[in-house]
């Protein structure tokens, strides 16, 4: 049952396990290098996090290199189709090999000329008989967990976690419709830089409250705050709500399978801990996030269209492009923002801020996860 209070929100009956009345985080978690060097370790050595689109790397060869916490890596596509993560430092002294993203059949290292097969294996060797002669025999790149859902591509550290499918529970249903997996993946940006904790981005991106007052210049007048819905709450893997469109500005759909509530519905969806994905029936807008300090976040982001519409619509490129201006708009809004918050937080009171209930609860349903991280209740290696 859900009815509208006098300034024209939704008033949602929250489930029973809900408090509604929750602080906001604590100034110090954005601030306390302490807390960050804890999320580091707990967080991103000890979980699934997400580095990109599968699209990104079609072709055996194709490559980009991302930030797992501190750690370098790189994400390959490999010859059989599968895609191989690996420690992006060389085994002779420790070189990072490869920058940014593009295509290579060998890895070869810039400083000595060691080179790599895509999958890590050492085949070359200059001036060979310098070295011992077995210790470079069977040498590969530090191999990592790798393993996609919903067409992103997701690296740990560990490799003791369970699929990310199975870690993101129901959620494939819930958006089933979509085809998400199969979303065109047709614009990228490795390195979008943030003045702000990440933490701050994901909480940012996963309310609709701020949307009609921050977002003047893009989504707020089209979805605005008081046409945000509300869960479904409590998984423990994801944290997702939606915030639909007004009647009047309804775009065109072309992907036959979505029902009437998904055609005007804008999911938005934080697959913890550093994913970010708003999902319509035309386009999702990605980000995975990159900690590079307590107060800086790389945000590697991009937009994926939906086959039918890049099908169907009159002319697709200019389709990307009123999007892609869109977005990026909606971005430097967000920045601000989070930016503003991460100068406030500065301050360092002690006594928290508040949440909308319920259009802020999904801030609740991250921290939880953090809290449990930190707690070391669920495996990490
Ligand atoms: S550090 Fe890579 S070849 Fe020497
Ligand atoms: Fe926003």
């Amino acid at each position: 049952m859900t009815q509208q209070d006098q300034f024209g929100f939704r008033n949602y009956d929250l489930p029973k396990e809900v408090e509604r009345h929750q602080t906001a985080t604590p100034q110090a978690n954005y601030t306390d290098p302490k807390q960050f060097e804890q999320e580091l370790d707990s967080v991103f050595e000890s979980d699934w996090v997400m580095v990109g689109r599968v699209g990104m790397i079609p072709n055996p060869g194709d490559y980009f290199t991302a930030q797992v916490g501190t750690k370098p890596v790189i994400v390959m596509r490999q010859s059989d189709g599968s895609i191989n993560a690996m420690g992006n430092f060389c085994l002779h002294r420790y070189a990072c090999l490869l920058e940014g993203a593009g295509h290579t059949k060998r890895i070869v290292c810039p400083y000595h000329h060691w080179t790599y097969q895509m999958d890590g294996a050492l085949i070359g060797v200059p001036d060979r008989v310098g070295f011992e002669k077995d210790a470079l025999q069977g040498l590969k790149l530090v191999q990592l967990s790798c393993d996609t859902a919903l067409g992103f591509i997701f690296v740990a550290l560990c490799d003791d976690l369970d699929p990310v499918a199975e870690r993101l529970g129901d959620l494939g249903d819930l958006i089933g419709n979509f085809g998400l997996a199969n979303y065109e993946d047709r614009h990228v940006v490795h390195e979008e830089h943030w003045d702000g904790n990440w933490k701050l981005l994901i909480e940012n991106f996963i309310e609709s409250y701020h949307t009609t007052y921050t977002h003047t210049g893009s989504i707020g007048p089209t979805n605005p705050t008081n046409l945000a819905e509300f869960g479904p709450w409590g998984a423990p893997g994801f944290a997702i709500h939606s915030n639909s469109y007004r009647e009047e500005d309804l775009p065109e759909i072309y992907n036959p399978n979505l029902t009437e509530d998904e055609k005007r519905r804008f999911y938005v969806i934080s697959l913890f801990p550093n994913g970010l994905a708003a999902v319509d029936a035309n386009f999702v807008w990605w980000m995975a996030l990159e900690p590079t300090g307590v107060a800086q976040t790389n945000a590697r982001w991009g937009l994926s269209y939906a086959p039918q519409t890049m099908a169907d619509t009159a002319d697709a490129n200019a389709f990307c492009a009123t999007i892609r201006d869109v977005i990026e708009t909606a971005t430097a809004e967000d920045k601000e923002m989070v930016q503003r918050v991460q100068k406030g937080a500065s301050f360092g009171t002690q006594t928290p801020g508040f949440l909308h209930a319920p259009l802020e609860l999904n801030i609740k349903e991250f921290n939880n996860y953090l809290a449990q991280k930190i707690a070391g209740e669920e495996a990490s290696c």
